[in-house]
């Protein structure tokens, strides 16, 4: 059959099922943080998700929400992919539908970083900014209300809903968490993940349960988010808390939960860019930052948090004292006595 105007069809691989671009994601690095901490005796090691093809964490679940739906016939040619995201679900979405060849229509709200809406859009991406109909409405709901509209206008749309999809979750499972497992030979004493959709921790607690670990999960929230509990607000970071509780977060309890504040998350990033010559997303600057707050109780333990994203994605926000001073009143000498100063020369 003739491919219809505008598709190319690629020859497929000589050898194997190789899929290019989709068999790199995973298998990122475990980075030993040697100067982030005062504490000397903790062993901290920083999961980098970054090193994923899309740039974050959300390329495993991107993947394994498309490749479980084409396994069982929801996800066929001529299908339009239909999400809600902060960023990072949608460029690991469009990833994949860009592979493939199918549409991806991805709703995302003002939050969302400018350099994410640009890869988005480069990997071919319709990409639908909504606005929050009032000052009451988080944007989580509004993005939710325009995803619904148009699964109800599209005959062909398949929405993944990463919010209740357990393939969100079982992608760290057998990736994120089996890998941390794999590489210090289940010797985790506590585990740190930031929470918006519960995809990572639900996935994290589940491989430990099933290999009966004994690590402690904390999940890291923002200040403002509804999760376990929590009081809404307004929050800055994206892919740290949640609006509306998830599906997914239903019946899920870490052992603990630590929330931080945007400023928080600035002062993490920043600390651990100063320290450990890493730039890290603003969630992974909260983790970091509540590793820090708990490090006198981690004394002889060894410890992971997983770095869902990079700061090059945050240069113009979180790495921008112009962006810190208007957005969080923090003046730069007062962020940069929070951060601590001096080189860690390791030479
Ligand atoms: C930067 C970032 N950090 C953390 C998370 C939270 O991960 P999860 O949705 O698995 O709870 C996300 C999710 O979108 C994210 O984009």
């Amino acid at each position: 059959m003739e491919p219809a105007p505008g598709v190319t069809v690629a020859t497929p691989p000589v050898h194997g099922t190789t899929r290019g671009v989709l068999d790199t994601i995973g298998a990122t690095p475990l980075v030993p943080l040697t100067g982030y901490l005062e504490v000397p005796d903790v062993a901290l090691h920083l999961k980098l998700e970054t090193a994923n093809p899309g740039g974050s964490a959300k390329d495993r679940p991107a993947l394994l929400m498309l490749e479980e739906a084409r396994a069982d016939g929801r996800l066929h040619a001529g299908s339009v992919v239909v999400e809600s995201s902060s960023g990072n679900t949608g460029i690991g979405l469009a990833q994949v539908c860009r592979y493939y060849g199918l549409r991806c229509i991805l709703v995302v709200d003002v939050r969302t970083q400018a350099a994410n809406l640009a890869a988005m859009r480069a990997l071919g991406a319709d990409v639908e900014v909504v606005v929050p109909c009032g000052p009451d409405v988080d944007p989580l709901v509004a993005r939710l209300e325009r995803v619904a509209e148009l699964v109800a206008l599209l005959p062909e749309a398949f929405w993944p809903n990463q919010y209740a999809n357990p393939a969100n979750a079982r992608a760290h499972e057998l990736g994120t968490m089996a890998e941390i497992d794999a590489a210090l030979d289940g010797q985790v004493d506590v585990l740190f993940v930031a929470v918006s959709s519960t995809g990572t921790l639900g996935g994290c607690l589940d491989r430990i349960a099933a290999r009966g670990l004994r690590t402690e999960v904390v999940a890291v929230d923002a200040i403002g988010s509804v999760l376990f509990g929590g009081v809404p607000g307004p929050r800055l970071i994206p892919g740290l808390g949640a609006g509306r509780e998830p599906a997914l977060a239903s019946g899920r309890r870490a052992d603990r939960v630590i929330r931080v504040s945007d400023l928080d998350a600035v002062v993490g990033c920043r600390r651990v860019a100063r320290t450990d010559a890493l730039l890290v997303g603003g969630s992974a600057g909260g983790v970091l930052h509540a590793v820090r707050q708990r490090q006198h109780e981690l004394a002889g333990a060894t410890v992971v948090a997983v770095a869902a994203d990079s700061g090059y994605r945050y240069l113009d926000t979180v790495f921008d004292d112009a962006w810190v001073q208007r957005t969080l009143g923090c003046s730069p000498t007062r962020l940069s006595a929070l951060v601590g100063d001096g080189t860690v020369s390791r030479w």
